[in-house]
């Protein structure tokens, strides 16, 4: 109650979005996950990524009845009232009945508040499953463009420092509240437009094309000319053409409201936005790539591996426990292990032409690579009847 009191204090349109750990927690442990695969489920419910929980599930051979509960989960979202008969249908054991009553208390207690309304379940809302235990919520505020408010239960922190007692709390981020003033002023302007950040290039170009078939054309972007932003007030969509790696910056500081962004910079440089659909255009994967024929290690040094993903790198090595000395490169990565600049690489390979063409070949594959749709969070939350209409038109190919 206390945290509703405070958005709505704070700003004129809020929303408060509740999820609970044991509901989460209780589906996890019901399906016996190892540590990894709990932190990489938990970061799929974070971004909504549905086409990531189902892959996840089918890599690690989990039962169909979770994967379709967890994807389910990762998209439920409205008043416990509006979603309290899909959540009983994914309960599955008594930790996930004692978190869904505990949502039911809560529901029924803010409404005799009298502070009910603008309070949605949405389990996206999600953090260490080693920190919070029960109840997790974040507020918004229309016009900022991320959460204003975070909390939540954390009994077993508390029992850390010896207190047996329960605890909960939440923080105020008060330096973001600066921003609303700045973007009231700019919601004036442009109130129902969706803001939509293309990468420049021959992927956006197919991007586009997407989005036209979808119903969401604007006819000017298409003409020659050197402008980045186009818009169609009709359909209530502007388009801008930014650099790709700069796609997901624009959406999760909420200047754009969506973007098409590759899996690649995703994993390379993690935002917090969700990730709402593949696109199915782009499709190439990351993969090791050596000098054919070429037998690495046993000289005890650290492996040299250029690359534009010195994180992606990093991580996949780190996972197998093994040293590398990461040589960040720009581009044209094939030239690294020819002219003995590194040992290997790590790099995009779509056709493989150019590994061939430069007596290389690939030696393990890292991910698979794909065009994403992704959304600022607190963008979503007050246009996702828009922004869900988008996806579904999207997913339909249908030409309105
Ligand atoms: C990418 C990637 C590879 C090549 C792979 O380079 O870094 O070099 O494409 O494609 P292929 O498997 O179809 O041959 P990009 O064209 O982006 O240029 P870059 O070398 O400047 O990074």
């Amino acid at each position: 109650m206390l945290a509703k009191t405070s958005l709505d204090a704070l700003g004129k349109s809020s929303r408060l979005d509740i999820s609970h750990m044991g509901f989460i927690g209780g589906l996890i442990r019901n399906e016996k996950l190892t540590q990894t695969q709990s932190a990489q489920i938990i970061n799929c419910i974070s971004e909504k990524n549905t086409s990531g929980l189902r892959c996840l599930c089918e890599e690690n051979g989990l039962s169909n009845e979770f994967s379709n509960n967890i994807t389910a989960l990762a998209t439920l979202h409205g008043t416990y009232k509006e979603v309290a008969d899909e959540l009983s249908g994914l309960s599955v054991n008594d930790e996930t009945n004692a978190a869904l009553r505990e949502l039911e208390n809560l529901d029924s207690v803010l409404e005799k508040l009298g502070v009910g309304s603008g309070i949605s379940i949405d389990f996206s809302i999600v953090n260490d499953i080693s920190y919070y235990n029960g109840i997790m919520f974040q507020g918004y505020i229309e016009g900022v463009p991320s959460k204003v408010l975070s909390g939540g239960r954390y009994d077993d922190l508390i029992r850390k420092f010896g207190k047996h007692s329960g605890a909960i709390g939440f923080a105020i981020y008060i330096d973001l509240l600066e921003e609303q003033v700045q973007s009231r002023k700019n919601d004036m302007e442009d109130s129902g437009i969706i803001n939509i950040a293309l990468p420049k290039g021959r992927l956006g170009e197919k991007a586009y094309e997407i989005f036209e078939k979808a119903g969401f054309e604007c006819s000017e972007i298409k003409e020659e000319s050197r402008k980045l932003v186009f818009e169609n007030r009709s359909k209530g969509i502007r388009y801008f053409w930014v650099k790709p790696s700069d796609v997901s910056i624009y959406v999760e500081r909420g200047v754009a409201d969506i973007g098409v962004v590759g899996k690649d910079i995703l994993l390379e440089d993690v935002k917090d936005v969700y990730e709402l659909l593949d696109l199915g255009i782009g499709v190439c994967k990351i993969c090791v790539a050596a000098e054919k024929g070429k037998k690495l290690g046993g000289s005890g040094k650290a492996i040299k591996v250029a690359t534009k993903f010195p994180n992606i790198a990093l991580n996949h090595y780190a996972n197998q426990g093994v040293e590398i000395d990461v040589i960040k490169l720009n581009g044209s990565i094939e030239l690294a292990p020819l002219l003995g600049l590194s040992d290997v690489i790590v790099d995009i390979v779509e056709t493989g032409k150019t590994l061939y063409a430069n007596n290389m070949e690939p030696t393990e594959d890292i991910a698979e690579i794909s065009a994403r749709l992704i959304s600022n969070k607190a963008s979503y939350k007050f246009n996702q009847t828009k922004i869900d209409d988008l996806c579904s038109k999207i997913q339909r190919g249908e030409a309105k």
